[in-house]
């Protein structure tokens, strides 16, 4: 008889849920729990003053567990920025962050820098108007177009060349994405 086919095992994602979810809960024990428990033993205190504070215990555990998954957040976007070790490609975004014709300004690399999703590509531009260093990456996108709000010049995304002053140019950053991360060289 022939054997049932195997379940598929669960993705590297799936796996490192527990392992996440571990983390959190030792953390809550070690910063919430464990010091209010101490604080509480070491002092007696006024049955109004016990009532008000279990009261109020669940708001604050619902607190501690809203930052320790920011800051497990915060952790696993900084493990990505590595995600492509050896290279100078920084981790910008997921690219499902960005609809087609979005952009979003990000500090990357101590620099400000325009990451823009057109007809499903990612490009990356400066913030600076080579004009007068107006805010052009506000301007009007249509297409690969880029108008800057100051003075009207218009940029060609993709290449940065100046469309309204032939040699100028808006500064480029090379864009590589790798799974559904965008990562984008500044050095
Ligand atoms: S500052 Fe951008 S066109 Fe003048």
């Amino acid at each position: 008889m022939r054997e049932p086919p195997s379940a598929t095992p669960p993705g590297p994602a799936a796996a490192a849920w527990p392992a996440r979810l571990l983390g959190i809960a030792r953390e809550l024990a070690q910063r919430v729990v464990l010091p209010t428990v101490l604080n509480e033993a070491k002092r007696p205190r006024h049955p109004l003053d016990i009532a008000t504070r279990l009261v109020g215990l669940p708001f604050e555990l619902a607190h501690h567990l809203r930052a320790a998954q920011q800051r497990e957040q915060r952790r696993r976007r900084a493990t990505e920025g590595l995600a492509d070790p050896g290279s100078d490609f920084v981790f910008a975004l997921h690219a499902s962050e960005l609809r087609d014709g979005e952009r979003r300004v990000l500090t990357l690399g101590g620099q400000q820098v325009a990451v823009f999703r057109i007809e499903g590509r990612f490009y990356a531009t400066g913030t600076a108007c080579p004009h007068t260093a107006g805010p052009v990456a506000e301007g009007d996108l249509a297409g690969t177009e880029l108008t800057c709000p100051w003075h009207g010049w218009r940029f060609d995304v993709p290449t940065g060349a100046c469309l309204t002053v032939a040699g100028e140019r808006l500064k480029t950053f090379p864009v590589k994405t790798v799974a559904d991360q965008v990562l984008v060289r500044v050095a």
